[in-house]
């Protein structure tokens, strides 16, 4: 399959606003191609093909989420397994009701407060959206992505998105659109190469069909900011809070389907150091001098003074680029898990490390 490359990398959001509040000619002109090339995405949506596109947290693939035979193209392109479901990506808040059922009182307040913004609810669907999108489930994951390209395209497209991060299953998700372009060029109808990924890591999914709501994956959206919306307790799901990270593979039932594949991986081996700051660093400096005593190469990711939120933004791209180096090993040094986005950063860096701590 061709890819179509639909670049849109001088859009920005100056650029909307020096084009709509100022008028300016340049970025009037920029906003129009950047419109035009969303349409012919849009287009492509409509007639049930795949198209990656930007949001605020990672690039999404996505298709017409009404359409099952469209949205099995996207089990298919990424190697997906198809009982894990998608998020439904919508423009509006009138469509939450043509999709899910009638919700809890809270849903409202919650969707005024985060939305459009990094955070996904789980309502009960209904009949309109196919099992293919909820992977065979009753309830449906929907977000309201904070990026002007996203929403258009939403918009342009008369439909719900079903997006999944568009990368290949199992790999990193997709910070950058040349991430997109490495994992499905050829797989895929088309791509907008639109700026990288604010935050970094993917949104926060809260499950609103149990009471107390309940935290499936964290994001820089915490429990406490969902507390102090609704006013009453929120939980988070409790294989997120065990040290084991990959504690969700032995449960059960995981209740975020997504949660039991191995994810976020690089091709590398990966060994995350956790511990007290002056424990971790000669640790890192240990395994990394023996395992390259063997001959082996080794990376390592450790984020030191820099804040979270720029770390959370570079993870991602940072395991890539230790592959794109041919690094055997990456070390990577934990980080203070006591806010939203340390907490999130967390629960990736381990997954990305198939669980694989040393403690010090
Ligand atoms: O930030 C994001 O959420 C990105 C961008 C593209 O919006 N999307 C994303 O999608 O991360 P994906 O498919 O990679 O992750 C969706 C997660 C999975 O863990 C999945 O199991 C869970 O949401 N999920 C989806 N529908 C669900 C449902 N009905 N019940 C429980 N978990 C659900
Ligand atoms: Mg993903």
């Amino acid at each position: 399959m061709n890819t179509q490359i639909l670049d849109i990398s001088e859009f920005d959001e100056n650029v909307l606003k020096r084009a709509q509040v100022f008028g300016e000619k340049e970025a009037s002109d920029i906003l129009k191609d950047t419109l035009s090339k969303i349409k012919v995405a849009a287009e492509i949506i409509k007639d049930g093909g795949l198209v990656a596109f930007p949001t605020e947290t990672v690039y999404g693939l996505g298709a017409n989420a009404l359409d099952p035979d469209a949205v099995g193209k996207i089990y298919k392109a990424k190697g997906r397994p198809s009982d894990n479901p998608m998020i439904v990506h919508i423009a509006s808040r009138k469509d939450v009701d043509m999709i899910a059922k009638p919700s809890p009182e809270d849903t409202k307040k919650i969707i005024d407060n985060f939305w459009p913004g990094p955070l996904t609810i789980i309502l009960e669907k209904k009949e309109l959206v196919p099992p293919t999108t909820t992977g065979g489930l009753d309830t449906v994951a929907i977000r309201m992505p904070n990026n002007f390209i996203a929403l258009e395209l939403i918009k342009m497209s008369g439909t719900p998105i079903a997006a999944p991060s568009a990368n290949l299953s199992g790999k990193p998700s997709p910070t950058k659109a040349l991430h997109v372009i490495e994992d499905l060029d050829g797989r895929i109808d088309a791509i907008l190469v639109g700026s990288d990924s604010n935050i970094g890591l993917e949104s926060t999914v809260i499950d609103l069909t149990v009471i107390p709501h309940m935290i499936l994956r964290p994001g820089i959206i915490n429990e406490k900011d969902l507390a102090d919306c609704i006013g009453s307790d929120v939980d988070v799901d409790e294989s997120l809070l065990m040290n084991d990270a990959l504690s969700a593979n032995d449960c059960d039932t995981p209740k975020s389907p997504g949660m039991k594949y191995k994810h976020y991986a690089p091709v590398a081996e990966m060994i995350v150091v956790e511990g007290r700051q002056e424990n971790v660093i000669p640790e890192i400096e240990r395994l990394k001098s023996i395992n390259e005593k063997i001959g082996r190469k080794v990376g390592v990711i450790f984020f030191k003074g820099e804040d979270l939120e720029t770390a959370a933004h570079n993870f991602y791209s940072m395991l890539r680029s230790q592959d794109d180096d041919g690094v055997d090993l990456i070390i990577a040094g934990a980080v203070d898990t006591s806010n939203a986005v340390g907490f999130a950063l967390m629960n990736r860096m381990r997954k990305s490390a198939g669980n694989n701590i040393v403690r010090v």
